[in-house]
């Protein structure tokens, strides 16, 4: 039995509109809640809508605080690949947010685990997470959480699949300048997040939806942990449901 919420869109920009449409009444209620936010291809849309939304006076990020999921290690924040510079060229720098109510991991710590440690803390110090934005990996994947042997609790510094670093290559020169490490919040404070919104476009993720939401709880599959949520909207578009209908 689906313990989530499935939303089939049509297309990309009908999952961005629906996913704004949660957010919308997530920041109209908590003006200045904490949004958990993601990076990648598939939350574009969503977060254009978001700008388009807040112009037309529809929504208000001046209060609201946000943690990113993960940083590349030994990326600054200024890096046009960093995951910081990510959210600023795509959101934050398009809507009222106050930069300083927004965390990314380091991707320049000295120290990694007192900088995850300390990450953890910061997160707490907010409250917690509201809604927690997730895109999927091939290899089901959430942040950079991939699959092992167990599901890591809490942020943590972890080694790259050459799968992730494949599918990353595509927003560098070559691979070789793709890092081979991250910060990552873990499943544990994934888990934590009072709401979860996952999304999932385009044919190939078809095969790992299916997987994570029909298919037997594994950290080998480390998104099928949030079959175990309880407060989780999964929105797909036509082609990633195409296993599944
Ligand atoms: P994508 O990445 O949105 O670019 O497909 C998702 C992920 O790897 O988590």
């Amino acid at each position: 039995m689906l313990h989530v919420n499935l939303i089939i869109a049509k297309d990309p920009a009908e999952v961005g509109k629906l996913a704004a449409d949660i957010f919308q009444d997530i920041v109209n209620a908590k003006p200045d809640c904490v949004l958990g936010l993601a990076t990648g291809s598939t939350p574009l849309p969503l977060y254009r809508e978001l700008i388009e939304r807040e112009k037309a006076g529809k929504i208000n990020f001046s209060q609201v605080r946000s943690a990113n999921l993960d940083e590349y290690k030994g990326l600054s924040g200024d890096h046009p690949q960093s995951y910081r510079y990510f959210m600023q060229e795509n959101l934050f720098n398009h809507i009222s947010i106050d930069p300083a109510n927004t965390i990314v991991p380091d991707g320049l710590a000295e120290d990694a685990d007192a900088m995850c440690a300390a990450y953890e803390r910061k997160i707490e110090a907010m409250g917690g997470v509201d809604i927690q934005l997730l895109g999927i990996g091939h290899d089901g994947h959430i942040g950079f959480n991939e699959p092992c042997d167990h599901f890591p609790v809490t942020t943590h510094e972890v080694e790259l699949e050459e799968i992730t670093r494949e599918a990353n290559k595509r927003f560098f020169n070559s691979i070789d300048e793709v890092p081979t490490a991250a910060y990552t919040m873990g499943i544990g404070t994934v888990m934590a997040a009072r709401k979860v919104l996952l999304l999932a476009t385009g044919k190939d993720k078809a095969e790992i939806v299916k997987q994570s939401f029909f298919g037997p709880v594994t950290p080998m599959v480390p998104a099928s942990i949030l079959q175990f949520h309880g407060n989780v909207t999964v929105i797909v578009d036509e082609a990633a449901a195409s296993l599944i209908k």
